[in-house]
């Protein structure tokens, strides 16, 4: 039940710290390490490559994933979206290992292929929010997100949650091969859930972000590199879906290969600059659209940080900071649905779990 809250979606972003926790609890072992089942932990062995799969907000989150899996368990990652894998196979590589990524675990799209990979006899890991859901009841092997029920249509917390088990999928693995990562992942994930809680504390500024920025555009850009570019791209579904602003994702370094040419006279740019490595160069990049009369909106992290940006989240390590940059973007997202009078739980045209193919 939604209780005191106006909307599902609101009551889901809110609920993202307390996932997190439970998440931590749920996979530590007595000992306080963090534990996978034995029999993943030897699939993802075995693996020479994994093949992500997935839909809409799990194939945004299977894109960070691949970074956690390849930085911490070396083992290379494609990322493929379910609808397209069928008929657009690649060519597989010796080993491959399948995971899965599905909230729901019905997504008819990401059936399909779980149905064709099986045949082939390839091995499958489903993680999914749902025990006893289709895609996990069809796989070898589950990994549950422990986040509660999700109603609105919007996914929020599953999309945190997912990034979490895949961090601690990653690290684990990787241990088990004698990988250490230099990543204390129970500490960092307590920061994360404590970050998520100061954002979810700061409401008004992002309402009044989405006031700003979106209550009257037709349309809006998310800009980001590396790890804040996939976010990006989850913060313009976020913000399609429920308010109906055409909004889109880009790397800032593809702008000047065409996208610039739509930047008007106050169009918002939304740009997240998290990662030290690519700083400069997406303030750049911002550069670029103010001149050509953008309106940005940049969102840093402290150590970052710099003169006119619109909202700094608190540090967190810098492979977790997917994490919490995309709150402000659900945040921004919900207002802005809200400012525009949509049915924020219930987006027209929209479904919770798209069974159809
Ligand atoms: O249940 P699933 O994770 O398989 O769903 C996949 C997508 O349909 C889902 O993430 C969709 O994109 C959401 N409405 C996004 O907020």
């Amino acid at each position: 039940e939604k209780g005191t809250y106006p909307h599902y979606m609101l009551k889901e972003i809110d609920e993202q710290p307390v996932v997190v926790r439970n998440i931590i609890q749920n996979y530590q072992a007595e000992n306080g390490s963090l534990k996978i089942d034995e029999d993943i932990l030897s699939a993802m062995k075995d693996a020479d490559r994994i093949y992500i799969i997935a839909a809409g907000t799990s194939y945004h989150a299977g894109l960070v994933g691949k970074q956690f899996i390849e930085r911490m368990a070396k083992i290379p990652v494609e990322v493929h979206i379910s609808s397209e894998f069928g008929y657009n196979m690649p060519l597989l590589s010796e080993k491959p290992l399948f995971i899965f990524i599905s909230q729901s675990g019905e997504t008819a799209d990401s059936r399909q292929v779980l149905v064709q990979v099986k045949e082939l006899g390839h091995k499958a890991l489903t993680i999914t929010n749902v025990p006893g859901s289709t895609l996990s009841r069809e796989a070898d092997y589950t990994l549950l997100l422990h986040a509660g029920p999700e109603i609105a249509v919007a996914s929020t917390k599953a999309y945190t949650a997912q990034l979490a088990v895949l961090a601690i999928l990653a690290q684990v693995s990787g241990r088990s091969k004698g990988i250490e990562t230099d990543l204390d992942l129970v500490k960092e994930l307590g920061i994360v859930a404590s970050a998520m809680e100061a954002l979810c504390d700061s409401k008004e500024e992002f309402e009044s972000i989405a006031r700003e920025y979106l209550s009257v555009t037709r349309n809006a850009f998310f800009i980001g590199r590396g790890i804040d570019f996939y976010v990006g791209l989850e913060g313009s579904l976020k913000l399609k879906e429920i308010s109906y602003i055409q909004a889109e994702g880009f790397a800032g370094g593809e702008l000047k290969h065409g996208t610039i040419a739509l930047i008007e006279e106050g169009t918002p740019i939304i740009a997240l600059a998290t990662q030290d490595f690519v700083n400069l160069s997406i303030r750049g990049n911002v550069k670029e659209v103010v001149a050509r009369g953008a309106n940005p909106c940049i969102i840093s992290m402290e150590g970052l940080e710099m003169e006119g940006d619109r909202f700094v989240i608190p540090e967190v390590h810098h492979l977790l900071t997917p994490l919490i940059s995309v709150v402000p973007l659900q945040l921004i997202a919900y207002y802005a649905a809200l400012h525009r009078d949509c049915d924020v739980d219930k987006p027209r045209n929209l479904a919770k779990s798209v069974t159809v193919e």
